[in-house]
């Protein structure tokens, strides 16, 4: 078992490809009120968890309400691949704004592994390249974290290290 120090009051992204395991993991540590994921928002907004046309509402969404929760110190969690910057960016200007701690909880599993997980996924039709280009960029994140201002970074690597992580939340 490894424990993994999380500040009580912070912002969490979940980083990881498709399948890599971000929504199991968030289910398994957190409570749900605590885990905001794209998924959800995309369905509230548009009736559709996969519908990427609704991503920028969706992502509106799910900050304002990251917002309220970070304003009243509430940790919170996001649920979203968080391979591109310019997602992780909006997050940890996010947190500054509440003056809370970003922390990055990167869920690394090999391409292959996600790739099979995802032909198996009634809710998921996309394409290999998609899983291809996720992993390309989630390459050049893990370089990037700490500078891009995440305080903490855990990064998880293989279904062992993920199986046997917890969280033990920091006063
Ligand atoms: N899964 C698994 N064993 C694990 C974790 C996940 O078999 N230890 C399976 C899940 O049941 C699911 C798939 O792998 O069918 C993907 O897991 P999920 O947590 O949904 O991955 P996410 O990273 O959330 O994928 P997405 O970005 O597509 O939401
Ligand atoms: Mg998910």
């Amino acid at each position: 078992m490894t424990e993994l120090p999380v500040p009580a009051l912070s912002l969490v992204a979940l980083i990881g490809i498709s399948g890599a395991g971000k929504s199991t993991f968030a289910r398994r540590h957190f409570l749900p009120s605590q885990v905001l994921s794209s998924d959800a928002f995309r369905a509230m907004v548009a009736d559709d968890e996969t519908d990427q046309s609704a991503s920028a509402a969706a992502f509106d969404a799910l900050h304002y309400v990251a917002g309220k929760r970070l304003a009243a110190g509430r940790l919170t969690v996001i649920d979203a691949t968080h391979v591109q910057e310019h997602a992780r960016s909006t997050l940890v200007a996010l947190a500054r704004a509440h003056d809370v701690l970003p922390v990055a909880i990167v869920l690394d599993l090999p391409e292959e592994e996600c790739w099979s997980r995802t032909e198996q996924r009634p809710d998921r039709s996309f394409g290999r390249g998609v899983l291809a280009r996720q992993s390309r960029d989630l390459r050049r994140t893990l370089k990037r974290l700490n500078r891009e201002g995440f305080r903490t970074v855990h990064v998880l690597r293989g279904r062992d290290e993920i199986e046997a992580a917890t969280i033990r939340l920091q006063p």
